[in-house]
């Protein structure tokens, strides 16, 4: 029992898990976006009993500095998808996850969900930045530093 890098035999159980779990998510293809993190190993699975029930995926950007425009050496990791199968929800299970990303080594964490999970991300000491429009519907950008 535990978190794992996902592998590329994971593919097809973290596709379901993400159709099933994000309901207006923004992959219009799961399976590539999910290969691609996986491919990068940016993708953790938490495992119990040899099933996968939660995965968590993300990404690294270089910030570019708008003088040099060069890429400097602050980096964010956006949480691309954070997903627990709903009958494991509320077990501490994102919890675990949570912490396995913030432990990323980067200056800076970033993330864009629905308004009704500000207060989940707040836990983590995220907070509000900027609001965007995405699937025609209001979200938020909420970032922590390091
Ligand atoms: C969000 C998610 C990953 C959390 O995983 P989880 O394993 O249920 O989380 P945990 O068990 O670690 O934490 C649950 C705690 O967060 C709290 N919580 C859950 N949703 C919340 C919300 N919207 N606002 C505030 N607190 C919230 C619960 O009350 C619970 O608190 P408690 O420990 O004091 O009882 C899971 O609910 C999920 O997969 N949701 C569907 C997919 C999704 O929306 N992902 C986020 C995409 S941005």
């Amino acid at each position: 029992m535990g978190l794992r890098i996902a592998t590329k035999k994971d593919l097809k159980t973290v596709t379901d898990l993400y159709k099933l779990t994000i309901k207006d998510g923004y992959f219009k293809f799961p399976s590539v976006n999910m290969n691609r993190h996986i491919s990068r190993k940016q993708a953790v699975v938490f495992e119990h009993d040899k099933k996968i029930i939660g995965c968590f995926i993300w990404q690294i950007n270089k910030i570019l500095n708008p003088i040099t425009m060069k890429r400097g050496k602050n980096t964010t990791a956006w949480l691309e998808q954070i997903m627990v199968l709903p009958e494991y929800q509320g077990r501490g299970i994102g919890c675990d996850m949570m912490k396995k990303y913030l432990s990323i080594k980067v200056t800076e964490f970033r993330l864009v969900c629905n308004e009704s999970l500000i207060g989940y991300y707040e836990q983590y000491g995220f907070e509000v930045v900027d609001t965007i429009i995405s699937d025609k519907k209001q979200k938020v950008i909420m970032s922590r530093t390091a």
